[in-house]
């Protein structure tokens, strides 16, 4: 089961758009505690690491492959997707390494978060789920939200978000150059 007490959602069915956004807002929620001295900032990291990785991965596996193949999407947003992705888990990670929650170094990094997370979802809602919404049926939203729901919870109880599979995969995106400095 989820490593965490804070609760994620675990939808199992519904529009692929609107589980999207309802993670999407699940993270600004996340981030918000995140920023707040008086929560428990630990538990938070732990929650949005294991939330933002699941998301991620379930977009990448099971969402942005099928909106390709319909061309509701071009190659190069699903690529642009990745490389976002890939820098919200850098700037995860660097969160999840410190040790303490209440130090100058954590809060910056707690920033560098919210700025590259709040980025890629202004960018996804305008280019990837608008898209979408405008040349994918009812039928397929459904589909793809049931796929995308599985991919997502199966992830959260596979324990996506511990420090060791976030540092993980920081380092394949590097080795597969998502991570370039000029991208
Ligand atoms: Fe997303
Ligand atoms: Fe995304």
């Amino acid at each position: 089961m989820a490593a965490t007490p804070i609760d994620l959602g675990r939808p199992v069915q519904g529009d692929v758009i609107e589980l999207i956004l309802d993670d999407h807002r699940r993270f600004e929620a996340l981030l918000r505690d995140l920023r707040d001295s008086t929560s428990d900032r630990d538990a938070v990291r732990r929650a949005l690491a294991t939330l933002h990785t699941a998301h991620a991965l379930a977009e990448e596996r099971r969402v942005y492959p099928r909106l390709r193949r319909r061309d509701a999407i071009t190659e190069h947003e699903a690529e642009h997707g990745e490389e976002e992705h890939a820098e919200g888990h850098e700037a995860m990670l660097a969160v999840l390494e410190l040790k303490g929650t209440d130090t100058q170094a954590f809060d910056d990094a707690v920033e560098e978060l919210a700025r590259v997370i709040n980025h890629h979802l202004t960018e996804e809602e305008l280019t990837i789920l608008n898209p979408a919404r405008e040349e994918v049926g009812d039928r397929l939203r459904t589909e793809l939200g049931e796929v995308f729901a599985a991919e997502r919870n199966r992830q959260i109880d596979d324990g996506c978000g511990s420090v060791d599979q976030v540092r993980a995969l920081v380092a394949k995106a590097h080795r597969a150059g998502l991570l370039d400095e000029d991208e």
